[in-house]
């Protein structure tokens, strides 16, 4: 059954082990992200937190805060409902084989298809948790709730200030109507309006500009908390017109239940806890950060967006989801792994050889990427690397690195052992200019950068290599069995 609240999600991880309450008050200025930061770096990705206390500048808040809450492979788990994260891929990958696509923009149209098929597609009701409390800030009722009593945190101390760092941002297509879910972080200016740093290549920033072009203002609805599917969505990278409410009805495997906004003609999920409705007017902009990024640095302060509120509505016992980022590991590891893997047959429909793929947490997200392939011809894996920089966001990947098929991705040391054994630098590498993640530091000119890719397959004749490649050293399988018997027979001994 899919989650009916966040607060039920909460529940199931308690219920887990996967929760820790903390009853004790601690500040939204910088002590709950030193607490969660030690969690988040304890073996595999620490507890969920459920701060029952939070202090805003040392008043109580009325809304407790959970955090790191999808920031382990078993929590990412419980947050999709799923024995295993591979469950989710598997169904795609059978979608997929129902009628295989010739091409990636056919297979995104049949998992379109595919999904609707499954009954994702989105009901639409008028009576809403999520409008059980309102504060409209148009007229129609009083003002008595902002930005200011919510408890958002401030993360690091050279933040600029306040920061929603966990936030669905939904916006709409002005010319085609198409729906759009991101996650934009929002800085807090004042009580009722926020940055929004929707970077040049997403899909919100599209929409945005052509909002802009039109001179028309923007309706943007934020939304809080709810069920996590919808927050896995709002980052997962989708292309742009695949429908993250679809995409969240399929994970959650229930149609998502969508009310309208009561100040602008968006559409929400209904059992979110809190939306935050409103509007960017075309134009305006205003210095955003600086903030602890997931990079691991500060970013820079650039002029981004504003979004202006015209109403927060909420639950009557809502809860804030939040997250940090900064020096990995974090929080956001889990959700891009878990992206990963759930598009894997979606890479392997275009790249048939791919076997696996992974974005270690050192990379964060973009800076590093590990695939195997199946290698069968010469500079395959050359092939693999220019695909996927021209895949969606895959386009940032600043270090891409192949192995082959007996490597295990997700053993960084066991890549690294490959990539330092099997590489001639000069021969197996290529450098190209692609865009770069706008939070990206290094590069000279922001946006624009250089990409590398390292070949660490075994080479072969058309390769230039005509050695005769090595064998790795290995026991060989009767070995391996016999010493696994007589290990077993063996009774562990100390000596006195
Ligand atoms: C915790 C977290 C925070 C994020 N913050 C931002 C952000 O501030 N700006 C941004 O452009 N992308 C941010 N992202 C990445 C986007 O959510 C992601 O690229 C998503 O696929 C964008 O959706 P879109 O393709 O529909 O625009 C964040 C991701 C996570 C997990």
């Amino acid at each position: 059954m899919a989650y009916a609240s966040f607060s039920q999600f909460l529940n199931v991880l308690e219920k887990a082990g996967e929760l820790k309450c903390i009853s004790v008050p601690v500040q939204t200025e910088l002590a709950i992200a030193e607490w969660v930061d030690r969690e988040m770096k304890s073996p595999h990705g620490g507890k969920a937190l459920l701060f029952e206390q939070p202090l805003i500048d040392g008043q109580l808040s009325k809304f407790p805060v959970a955090i790191n809450t999808m920031g382990s492979e078993k929590r990412m788990a419980l947050a999709l409902q799923v024995e295993s994260i591979s469950d989710l891929a598997q169904e795609i990958s059978l979608i997929l084989k129902a009628k295989p696509p010739t091409d990636l923009r056919e297979g995104w149209s049949l998992l379109k298809q595919g999904m609707n098929l499954l009954h994702a597609r989105p009901k639409h009701v008028k009576n809403a948790a999520c409008q059980d409390v309102v504060h409209r800030f148009d007229g129609a009722t009083a003002r008595n709730l902002s930005l200011g009593e919510l408890p958002i945190l401030r993360c690091w101390p050279q933040d600029g200030g306040r920061f929603i760092t966990l936030p669905n941002v939904h916006t709409r297509d002005p010319e085609t109507g198409a729906r759009n879910l991101g996650m934009y972080r929002m800085q807090v200016y004042d009580g009722l309006t926020t940055g929004m740093h929707w970077q040049v290549h997403k899909v919100g920033a599209r929409h945005g500009k052509l909002y802009y072009e039109r001179n028309e203002r923007m309706p943007v609805a934020v939304t809080l908390g709810g069920d996590p599917a919808y927050t896995f969505a709002a980052t997962a990278p989708l292309p742009d017109g695949l429908d993250e409410i679809l995409f969240a009805g399929f994970v959650r495997k229930k149609s998502v239940e969508l009310v309208k906004c009561l100040t602008n003609d968006l559409e929400v999920p209904a059992d979110v806890d809190f939306v935050l409705e409103g509007y960017v007017q075309p134009g305006e902009t205003r210095p955003e950060g600086p903030f602890g990024d997931h990079t691991g640095f500060y970013t820079a302060v650039e002029d981004y967006p504003v979004f202006h509120l015209t109403a927060i509505t909420h639950r009557r016992e809502a809860v804030y989801p939040t997250t940090i980022v900064g020096i990995p590991p974090m929080e956001d590891f889990y959700l891009g792994s878990a992206s990963v893997r759930i598009f894997l047959p979606v890479f392997k429909m275009n790249f048939p050889e791919i076997v696996d793929m992974a974005l270690p947490a050192e990379g964060v997200f973009h800076n590093l990427v590990f695939v195997s392939i199946r290698k069968q011809y010469a500079y395959q894996a050359f092939k693999v690397m220019h695909g996927l920089w021209g895949m969606g966001q895959m386009m940032f990947s600043k270090y891409i690195v192949v192995v082959d098929e007996d490597c295990d991705v997700h053993n960084t040391s066991e890549v690294l052992f490959r990539m330092c054994a099997n590489t001639d630098p000069k021969r197996d590498s290529t450098i190209i200019t692609n865009p770069s993640d706008s939070l990206d530091h290094a590069p000279s000119v922001q946006n624009v950068g250089s990409h590398m890719g390292l070949d660490a397959t075994r080479k072969l004749a058309g390769e230039g290599y005509t050695r005769g490649w090595p064998e790795l050293v290995r026991m060989d399988n009767a070995t391996r069995k016999l010493v696994d018997e007589l290990r077993k027979q063996s009774e562990v001994r100390h000596l006195a």
